[in-house]
């Protein structure tokens, strides 16, 4: 009898040993970690997963807190009212300037241990570095980089109609022709105000050139709107509108995509996120489509670098926000991900040849000294939020109001993208 009860008590006390280590499990911190993002697509889902397998590989699972939308406008407002009412992810996709606007209020953790022990500053290009640094902190950890001047066509089409990928404008009209006569619809197109942004930026860098465009979008001088090239972008943007047809339609961009996957349009002008997604589909680069600068961009490129940033909050996560920074920009992860993404690694010393034809031009054009590297405003990397948003509307309006008028659309965006107050 004794016995059993000795028995008994040593299973109880096994027991609740057992349950200790289960409940002191739990809490360690760092084994689940809440991620925001809004990688939803085919493509942005795979890369993902991709990041949680190998968070796993390091002990860290993955919970995943995905808000649809493109161009992130759902996440962002998420992401804002789940600080707000002080249940921030530990991790999420904040990128360009909203990163430093949260960084001013504290609500980033600075990576500086991380970036010093995995030697961010000898691996990551310098433009990426910068990018993430401020005020001498180190504030997220890279992810990819994603060109957006980028054209995609698709080569069946261009090769039945015997069309070359258009370099200029000029070839660009002779292909939209070409292909409206085949009753091809020549260019992919969505209303949705990101998606026209995202056209416009590159179509601007395109007319303007690296330097003005850096005086329109980074140094923000207001008069500068008021050039002539601003108005040939703002007219150019309107004809490629037009090639869509008259009704404004707000789709998805992954739905321009799968026509050019479809082969019911020739040509897409989007960030090589579009490029993941085709790839995605099990199209491939070298046989069903090609990627060219937008034109009048060669040599130039506009970038949208995705970060995470690691929250602060009461739940005190550092040690395990610190080995994500360190799995997610380590040379592994960079390449598994990046290649699923779309864009390129953050990171110079990897391997440029084991990436697609696409993201090789990407790779080369970003890494070559001479070339002309420019942040993305549709993309958050040159300005806040509210004006980005404002520019995108601005856009919007011009293009869906019959009357839109360019000159006064010019007026509205030197008012909207003014010099930061600090630096007047
Ligand atoms: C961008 C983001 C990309 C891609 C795209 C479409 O803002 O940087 O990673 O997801 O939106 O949603």
């Amino acid at each position: 009898m004794k016995a059993s009860i000795r028995a008994w008590g040593s299973l109880v006390f096994g027991f609740s040993l057992a349950l200790t280590a289960i409940a002191v499990m739990a809490q360690t911190p760092g084994t689940s970690v809440d991620v925001l993002h809004w990688w939803t697509s085919s493509s942005e889902r795979r890369a993902a997963d991709q990041l949680a397998s190998q968070l796993a590989l390091a002990g860290v699972q993955w919970k995943d807190a995905a808000i649809p939308g493109g161009g992130g406008m759902a996440a962002v407002k998420v992401l804002k009212s789940r600080v707000l009412m002080g249940d921030p992810p530990d991790v999420a996709q904040l990128i360009g300037t909203t990163l430093t606007d949260w960084a001013d209020i504290k609500l980033v953790l600075p990576l500086n241990g991380v970036a010093q022990r995995q030697r961010w500053q000898s691996v990551l290009f310098p433009t990426v570095l910068d990018l993430v640094t401020y005020k001498g902190d180190v504030i997220a950890a890279p992810l990819g980089i994603h060109r957006i001047n980028t054209l995609l066509y698709n080569r069946r089409l261009f090769a039945h109609i015997g069309l070359a990928p258009p370099r200029t404008w000029a070839q660009f009209e002779v292909a939209a022709q070409k292909l409206q006569q085949a009753g091809i619809r020549p260019l992919a197109w969505s209303d949705e105000p990101w998606q026209i942004a995202t056209v416009f930026e590159t179509v601007l860098l395109g007319e303007a050139g690296p330097t003005l465009y850096q005086d329109l979008i980074v140094r923000r001088h207001s008069a500068a709107w008021l050039d002539p090239r601003v108005e040939r972008a703002l007219q150019r943007l309107r004809w490629l509108r037009n090639l869509a047809g008259e009704n404004p339609q707000e789709r998805v961009w992954t739905e321009g995509a799968r026509e050019l996957m479809n082969d019911t349009t020739g040509m897409m002008i989007m960030g090589d996120w579009a490029k993941g997604e085709l790839m995605a589909w099990g199209a491939n680069p070298a046989r069903d489509f090609g990627c060219i600068e937008v034109p009048g961009t060669s040599g130039m490129h506009l970038y949208s670098i995705d970060t995470f940033a690691m929250l602060v909050s009461p739940r005190q996560r550092e040690a395990v926000q610190e080995k994500i920074a360190e799995v997610v920009v380590g040379p592994v992860a960079q390449i598994a991900y990046n290649r699923i993404k779309g864009s390129v690694p953050v990171r110079r010393d990897i391997d440029p040849s084991v990436l697609d034809s696409c993201a090789r031009q990407s790779w080369d054009t970003f890494s070559n000294p001479a070339s002309a590297r420019v942040p993305s405003l549709a993309h958050r990397m040159a300005a806040d939020e509210n004006i980005k948003d404002a520019v995108a509307q601005a856009l919007w309006r011009y293009l869906t109001d019959p009357k839109g008028d360019t000159l006064e659309t010019q007026r509205r965006l030197a008012t909207i993208i003014r010099t930061p107050v600090m630096e007047r």
